[in-house]
């Protein structure tokens, strides 16, 4: 078990600044999740942790030891990667074992961690099989009971359930959760899943363009996003967004072509000037479908399309040359073309500068 302090991070690829100047503190015990878009730099940052790339400034510390340029080896961390590059010619017991074979650890101790490793994540059975014999779930479980047998101080995953189908990436997910639980061991998880992101992680990281735009718990980062990047990544369909203008004048409202809200009793991180051009933020859950002629109604829309998803529909709507989407229960189905009102459920709501993009 052990924490992970990043100071000031930079890495330069191919003669191109990935990382800047990044700070990162992963607690004792948690499951913390890089979540950014393909070419963010998370696996860049993943890989300078367990020490297969080399860092251009700054210092990584594991516990109290500076591992900043320590050999990989000697960083007591596990990593699975989106691949499962086990070895093919050997068993799932063999590929287990290899690496603590290689690193002289004695015959009876290698046994016992390769069983318990086996056992957490239901190998027993399969440990004398060769990786073709595997289905791809089978073979991700045994990537990762590989990793897991090394007992490190720190495990890190890249995308590890990136390469199965849906059915199999939901049900691993559950194990690694529970594995989590079980040995409580400090993780940092890669992805650009967010579903993965909301379901694992005591803390998310949002990173775009090498930099960590936002670290907080799931629910903190989706109910309160820092800034207009956070807000659409997070979230599908994504958050609505509208541009319009405040309007200051004892209360607090956000007026457009389409809507005039007060704010008033909004927690503003900023309070927002008197015609301060803003961008309305709206989660498609706090998206209210309201008979037309209904009072509550903050604008209208006409129905455009409507996605069922089982227990739940997304209910597309056009507000004035304004696409929006909303979340809607099974059941009680708005027809295609239909003219609506619409209401804001107020705790779903944030508001951004239009031009910096942060939250106000
Ligand atoms: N060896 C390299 N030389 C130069 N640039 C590189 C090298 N490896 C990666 N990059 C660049 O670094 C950036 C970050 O790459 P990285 O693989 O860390 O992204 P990622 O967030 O893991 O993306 P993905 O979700 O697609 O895996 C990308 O723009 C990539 O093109
Ligand atoms: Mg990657």
């Amino acid at each position: 078990m052990a924490n992970v302090r990043i100071r000031e991070l930079d890495i330069r690829l191919g003669g191109i600044g990935i990382i800047e100047k990044l700070d990162l503190e992963v607690e004792d015990g948690e499951f913390l999740v890089l979540l950014g878009p393909s070419g963010c730099g998370k696996s860049t940052l993943l890989h300078s942790i367990a020490g297969l790339i080399d860092v251009e400034g700054g210092s990584m510390v594991i516990d109290d030891t500076d591992v900043t340029w320590a050999d990989p080896k000697d960083r007591g961390i596990g990593m699975v990667f989106q691949s499962y590059a086990l070895y093919p010619t050997m068993t799932v017991e063999q590929n287990m074992s290899f690496g603590l074979r290689i690193a002289g650890v004695a015959r009876d101790e290698i046994a016992r961690r390769v069983q318990r490793a086996a056992k957490m994540l239901h190998l027993t059975e399969l440990l004398q099989r060769k990786p073709a014999q595997l289905s791809g779930g089978q073979r991700q479980r045994a990537a990762i009971g590989r990793a897991l047998a090394r007992d490190a101080r720190v495990y890190l995953f890249d995308e590890p359930l990136s390469n199965l189908d849906a059915k199999l990436r939901s049900e691993l997910r559950r194990e690694l959760k529970q594995l989590h639980k079980d040995i409580g061991t400090t993780m940092i998880y890669v992805t650009h899943d967010q579903v993965e992101a909301m379901t694992l992680a005591s803390r998310i990281a949002v990173m775009k363009q090498g930099r960590i735009q936002q670290i907080g718990s799931p629910q903190e980062v989706y109910a309160h996003p820092a800034n207009m990047f956070v807000a659409g990544f997070l979230g599908s369909p994504s958050m609505n967004f509208l541009e319009g203008r405040m309007a200051v004048n004892g209360d607090l409202h956000f007026t457009s072509a389409q809507l005039n809200i007060d704010l008033s009793g909004h927690a503003f991180d900023t309070q927002p000037a008197h015609g301060q051009n803003v961008v309305l933020g709206v989660r498609p859950e706090a998206l209210v479908l309201l008979p037309a002629s209904d009072p509550r109604a903050v604008a209208h829309a006409t129905v455009v399309l409507i996605e069922p998803m089982g227990a739940h529909q997304t209910v597309w709507l056009d507000a004035g040359g304004i696409s929006l989407a909303a979340h809607l229960e099974t059941g009680t189905a708005p027809a295609e073309g239909q003219r609506l009102g619409i209401g804001v459920d107020a705790c779903g709501l944030s508001l951004f500068d239009q031009e910096s993009q942060v939250r106000l």
